[in-house]
């Protein structure tokens, strides 16, 4: 497949991928933001998934995991000492969690990170998707109270059979072959 090809392919994605987050986003339209006198408060929303190919992305057979863990903890940018901690979340039947978080945390770095998963045969959490990052302030000109996390998966012990043909529908392997398996 010829670079110019693959490129396209690449932009393809992320333009059904960001009109989707955009519909998403807008549908669920945020309140009004609270007067500054006020404490602000945090919705945080995300998504775990079973990632039944062992490919570290969610493809249309990745799965919900209901039950699955989740923490968001924030740290001190300059020390890195944690400025917020949250509970132990569970993520409800559809894989889907909310944290709710008071207070603004200009300074720090937050992410949300997988704790545990309930199913045995899917409980490998992804190395490199094991956190996500979200901005819990409104001091950087991002308003609103709702804000989403990236999806979060654990790895499946094994993946589907169903794999082989998923990933060849999404161009993966031409990708693959294309960049190398290290940059895919
Ligand atoms: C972050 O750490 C720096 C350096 O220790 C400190 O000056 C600052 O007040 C801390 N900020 C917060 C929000 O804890």
């Amino acid at each position: 497949m010829a670079k110019a090809s693959v490129i396209s392919l690449l932009s393809l994605f992320i333009c059904i991928f960001s009109s989707l987050s955009f519909a998403y986003a807008s549908a669920s339209a945020p309140a009004p933001a609270p007067s500054s006198n006020q404490q602000m408060r945090f919705e945080v929303l995300g998504h775990v998934y079973c990632d039944t190919c062992r490919v570290e992305f969610e493809t249309s057979i990745s799965e919900p995991i209901p039950g699955a863990t989740v923490r968001l903890e924030c740290r001190n940018r300059t020390d890195e000492k944690i400025t917020y901690q949250s509970p132990e979340i569970t993520a409800g039947d559809k894989g889907n969690y909310k944290i709710q978080v008071t207070g603004d945390y200009e300074e720090s770095d937050c992410d949300v990170m997988l704790v545990k998963s309930p199913r045995a045969d899917c409980n490998d959490p992804t190395e490199e998707w094991r956190k996500a990052r979200v901005v819990l302030t409104t001091l950087d000109g991002v308003s609103g109270e709702i804000r989403f996390a990236n999806n979060l998966g654990f790895k499946k012990k094994e993946a589907l059979p169903e794999c082989t043909k998923v990933l060849t529908e999404m161009g993966y392997f031409e990708l693959q072959k294309e960049l190398g398996s290290e940059a895919v």
